[in-house]
């Protein structure tokens, strides 16, 4: 229904491998894109895999999307092997559950490095030849807890808000170069990290989903939810937006 719709496109998606990555890698490359999924591990290929099995045209980047010079020769490559990339889709993440007094330093900073170095780097390394192209998208996942703070989450919480702050400064900075820059912010949604969260807070994972259920759609969120928002952002009807944050919690912030 929606093929052809991003044809002649290369989107980059960072964290590729996971859960919603790997989403909204399936849907770009339903549509039509040119995708490379890159994450820092095997997950990558499976994906990419997957991706080309169904008739999709992907290729895997194994990449820690923290380390300055990885990123700046896996973006070298993408380019390389795919062509100039014209989408971004920034998804990478991680968490580590804790209040300021229950995190190290390495938890604090690892935190801050996996949800917001890994887009200041990236979109470092591919914004100059977008703006040679006079064009280009970029979507950044955030999340509800960029927007409000929850409970034992500290850098979480400040790493999703750093997110959202950089998504809407270089919307300002290159939206004149025609770069248009959004972000999307979810709400607890079905992937590996709900049940490492589970986890870090001692919890069964199926008390965690039952409680992360009650919101006022009453249940938690598909990476395919998701990635319909990020592939919206990234799309032609999303022209004249940039800037933006869109909440996709089955109005858990409301
Ligand atoms: N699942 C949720 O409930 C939820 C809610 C709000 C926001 N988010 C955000 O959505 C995004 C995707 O999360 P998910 O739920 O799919 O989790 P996930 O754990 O399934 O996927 C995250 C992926 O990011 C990759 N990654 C993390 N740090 C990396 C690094 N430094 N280099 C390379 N790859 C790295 C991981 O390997 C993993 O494949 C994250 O940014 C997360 O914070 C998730």
């Amino acid at each position: 229904m929606t093929a052809g719709r991003t044809a002649g496109r290369v989107a980059l998606v960072t964290g590729g491998g996971g859960g919603i990555g790997s989403a909204v890698a399936r849907r770009l490359a339903e549509e039509g894109a040119a995708v490379a999924v890159v994450d820092r591990d095997a997950t990558a290929e499976a994906v990419s895999a997957g991706i080309r099995a169904t008739g999709g045209h992907a290729a895997p980047f194994l990449c820690d999307l923290s380390d300055e010079s990885a990123v700046t020769d896996m973006v070298k490559e993408v380019t390389g092997t795919l062509g100039d990339i014209t989408d971004v889709c920034c998804v990478a993440g991680s968490i580590r559950r804790g209040t300021v007094t229950d995190l190290s330093l390495d938890s604090w900073r690892g935190t801050l490095a996996d949800n917001v170095d890994s887009v200041f780097l990236v979109c470092r390394a591919v914004i100059p030849r977008m703006e040679q192209a006079g064009r280009g998208r970029i979507v950044t996942v955030a999340s509800g807890w960029g927007l409000r703070a929850g409970e034992k989450a500290a850098a979480y919480c400040t790493a999703k808000a750093g997110v959202v702050m950089l998504t809407q400064a270089m919307a300002l900075d290159h939206s004149p170069a025609g770069i248009r820059v959004n972000c999307v912010a979810p709400g607890d949604t079905r992937t590996p990290m709900l049940a490492r969260e589970a986890q870090q807070l001692g919890q069964s994972e199926a008390d965690f989903l039952a409680e992360a259920a009650d919101r006022p759609l009453g249940r938690i969120g598909t990476p395919e939810d998701i990635a319909a928002a990020v592939a919206f952002l990234a799309g032609p009807e999303a022209d004249f937006i940039t800037g933006t944050v869109l909440t996709v919690d089955g109005g858990g912030t409301v």
